[in-house]
């Protein structure tokens, strides 16, 4: 058991050294220019082990076959197996394929997953694809119990004294090579109890930066639900222009992201001041519906003196 970690994690260790290679190669011209594109640097290509995974179905387990075994490479969740009529195992196939890959790092920095973006939106004949594509729960990962750049954060997390959480793993890097190294990503939206546990051992405070869409706002209030009932302190920022950290970092600026920052709502303000805007006007029924909708958020505070403050502001207000 122990043996078969050990050898999970050096396979890892030997794909993301396989797709950093890839990266470099001629036939990666087009990863390379579309992360230049993305304004991706070599510092941040190096520092986040940023690689390639080639339109190759079965070259990268060809290579790891001359130093893993066959059962490895299957339970790695680097591969896909082709089906088989018999219901016996199938032939493995490259999982990732023309694909910029980011390896996922446990606490300690070790590899035991990949996220691998698209290049493009749309395969040869036209048909959409996944934008990312994750690795599968495995023996070494499950998605909702890891924080992307926990790693590199850790010590940051502990000396500023709080957490900035974003989304995307795009937004981590250019928040992190900006400078703001306290960042994390959740990986896509939900935000798990297991991951707020996590990070419990590093800080209780925290402030969320998910995307100003639909999908970012719905998990923006479940994260706030799930944090302020483990007795974290919970900010919010919301960036103008619709934009994600890593846009609003390239079009406006790390100076304009860092006011950003320092302007994060406390949960209570934050809440109330959507309740305003999905339940406008002084009517009656408008403010029936704000409070259902901020009662439950008033009621999970766990600390008595912020529940009877937070229901103060929004019977003020
Ligand atoms: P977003 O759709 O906001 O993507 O998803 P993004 O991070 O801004 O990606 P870019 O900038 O277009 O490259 C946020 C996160 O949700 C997960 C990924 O972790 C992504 O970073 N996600 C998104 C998936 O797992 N699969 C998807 O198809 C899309
Ligand atoms: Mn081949
Ligand atoms: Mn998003
Ligand atoms: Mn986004
Ligand atoms: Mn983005």
């Amino acid at each position: 058991e122990a043996g078969t970690r050990r050898q999970l994690i050096d396979i890892h260790e030997a794909a993301t050294q396989y797709f950093e290679a890839a990266l470099k190669a001629p036939e990666a011209a087009r990863a390379r220019e579309y992360l230049t594109g993305r304004g991706v640097t070599a510092d941040t290509i190096a520092k986040f082990r940023i690689g390639y995974a080639p339109d190759d179905f079965n070259h990268m387990r060809e290579q790891l076959a001359k130093h893993f075994p066959d059962e490895i490479l299957r339970t790695s969740g680097l591969f896909s197996a082709k089906e088989q009529n018999d219901g016996g195992q199938g032939q493995l196939y490259a999982r990732f394929r023309k694909r910029i890959t980011f390896p996922i790092a446990n606490e300690q920095g070790k590899t035991i997953a990949f996220t691998a973006r698209a290049l493009d939106a749309e395969d040869e004949k036209g048909r959409p694809i996944a934008k990312y594509l994750n690795s599968p729960e495995t023996a070494l990962y499950s998605k909702g119990q890891v924080l992307f750049n926990l790693d590199k954060a850790k010590a940051d997390i502990r000396t500023l004294g709080f957490a900035l959480l974003v989304e995307g793993q795009m937004d981590c890097i250019s928040v992190y090579m900006a400078g703001i190294k306290g960042v994390l990503a959740t990986s896509g939206t939900a935000f798990t109890e297991m991951q707020i546990r996590l990070l419990s051992r590093f800080t209780k405070r925290v402030i969320v930066n998910f995307d100003p869409d639909t999908a970012g706002t719905t998990a923006t209030e479940k994260s706030i639900a799930l944090l302020t009932e483990e007795d974290f302190e919970v900010k919010i920022v919301t960036l103008e222009g619709g934009l994600d950290p890593d846009r609003y970092i390239r079009e406006q600026g790390v100076q304009q992201y860092m006011a950003a920052l320092r302007n994060a709502k406390r949960h209570s303000d934050y809440l109330i001041d959507r309740a305003r805007e999905q339940f406008p006007g002084r009517t009656s029924d408008a403010k029936v519906k704000a409070l259902n909708f901020l009662l439950p958020h008033i009621r999970r505070m766990p600390n008595r003196i912020q529940r009877d403050e937070f229901a103060a502001d929004a019977a003020q207000k």
